[in-house]
């Protein structure tokens, strides 16, 4: 069990570029950063395109003024001057200002933590590659679902083999909270995802699947997407070329299929993902809204419902499992989980700690990239009129 207590010898001096008083995601940032003040500690932030409401914000958080900047550039300039300044940096903007603000916190030397889709060109991901080998700094990408203790538990009974050889994955991330197109023209958060300038070249493929195909690259780490299917529709015709709902298949290099449905126009449903790995002997299913539970299903026998927390799991389950059985937890749980992670693989960083950077399972650059080309292929097999194209 863990109980926030220190898991290296101290917090890091953390920033953020984004995520201000209106922002849907930032606070989802400040709770999984300084859930437990042993990773991240918050110092400077440029939260807002609006300054006036930025220092507002972080004088209400009791933030220090003089560390509460009118943009990045600012930011990372002045911080670099402190003896105290920043050593990692959130980025929690729009889409189509990642690219340019994670190459100058690397520039600037600061370890990342990037919102997804990471940037809109695989060939961006590799320049941020090669700079961050340069610069020897980590970029982890918040895929903030993937920290549920139930998924570590659904890879680890992949990996031993408890369900045979994976033959099916099945999902799903479609909700219907797009439905209504007037937030398109007057919600602060959802005018840019739908202009394919600032979101991307898609909508709910970037928004919402890049998190569901992370999670099934965690749970089945053995399968590589060889090739890929994609049909793409604008129900609500203003947002074409960018899509609202999305159906993809895919083939995996060892044979076994996939496929995955993407939605913001899903009408009613308010659950979001759902995930079933079906196996030669048995299927594992999980879902969002019921995070402490797994149902594993061995064919010819009942469904057993796996509960997050309890001995039987494997440690991997166990290893950041937070509150004890009885007691549920939700998204904020994941994403103090990923946070931890990230300071653990920055620390290990730091310290030339190989071995620790490989056996650590979290969201990194490379994953964030396979997400961009994950969105990339699915466009083009979309507007060649659906056809199989080639994942690499
Ligand atoms: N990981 C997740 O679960 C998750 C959830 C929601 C959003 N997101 C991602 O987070 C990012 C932001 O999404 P959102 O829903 O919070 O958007 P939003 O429009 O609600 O908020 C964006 C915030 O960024 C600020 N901003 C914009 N440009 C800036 C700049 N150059 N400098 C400083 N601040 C700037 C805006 O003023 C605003 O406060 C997107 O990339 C989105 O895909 C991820």
């Amino acid at each position: 069990m863990f109980i926030g207590e220190k898991k290296i010898a101290r917090p890091f001096r953390w920033g953020i570029v984004g995520g201000g008083r209106t922002s849907g995601v930032g606070y989802k940032h400040r709770l999984g950063a300084m859930r437990d003040n042993t990773s991240f500690v918050l110092k400077a932030a440029a939260f807002d395109l609006d300054f006036a409401r930025c220092v507002d914000f972080g004088k209400n958080l009791n933030m220090d003024e003089e560390r509460l900047y009118p943009d990045y550039k600012t930011m990372f300039a002045e911080e670099a001057k402190r003896e105290d300044g920043i050593e990692a940096v959130d980025i929690a903007t729009p889409n189509f200002q990642h690219f340019e603000v994670c190459k100058a916190a690397l520039e600037a030397g600061l370890h990342v933590i990037c919102e997804k889709p990471l940037f809109f060109k695989v060939e961006e991901g590799e320049e941020i590659k090669k700079l961050a080998e340069e610069k020897g700094k980590i970029v982890c990408v918040t895929y903030g679902f993937s920290g549920f203790d139930l998924l570590s538990q659904m890879r680890s009974m992949v990996l031993n083999g408890d369900i045979g050889e994976v033959t099916m994955v099945d999902l799903r991330y479609a909700h219907g909270f797009a439905c209504d197109p007037t937030g398109d023209k007057q919600a602060e958060g959802q005018k840019w995802r739908v202009d394919p300038a600032k979101s991307g070249p898609s909508f709910v493929l970037g928004d919402l699947s890049t998190h569901t195909f992370y999670m099934s690259e965690l749970i089945c780490p053995q399968l590589k997407l060889k090739q890929l299917l994609c049909d793409r529709q604008s129900f609500i015709k203003s947002r074409a070329p960018l899509e609202d709902n999305a159906y993809v298949l895919m083939r995996y290099e060892n044979g076994a299929v996939g496929r995955m449905w993407a939605s913001a126009v899903n009408a009613g449903d308010m659950s979001s993902q759902h995930i079933r790995i079906v196996g030669t002997k048995a299927s594992l299913e999980w879902n969002d809204m019921h995070p402490d539970e797994l149902y594993y299903e061995v064919q010819g026998q009942p469904r057993q419902t796996l509960v997050r927390a309890m001995d039987y799991l494997n440690p991997e389950a166990l290893e950041y499992e937070r509150l004890g059985a009885l007691h549920y937890t939700g998204l904020i749980e994941s994403w103090s989980n990923l946070y931890t992670r990230f300071a653990i693989a920055m620390d290990a960083k730091n310290r030339g700690d190989e071995e620790t950077l490989k056996n650590l399972v979290y969201p990194d650059l490379e994953h964030g990239i396979d997400g961009i080309r994950w969105v990339t292929k699915c466009v083009e097999s979309a507007d060649k009129g659906g056809v199989w194209v080639d994942f690499k």
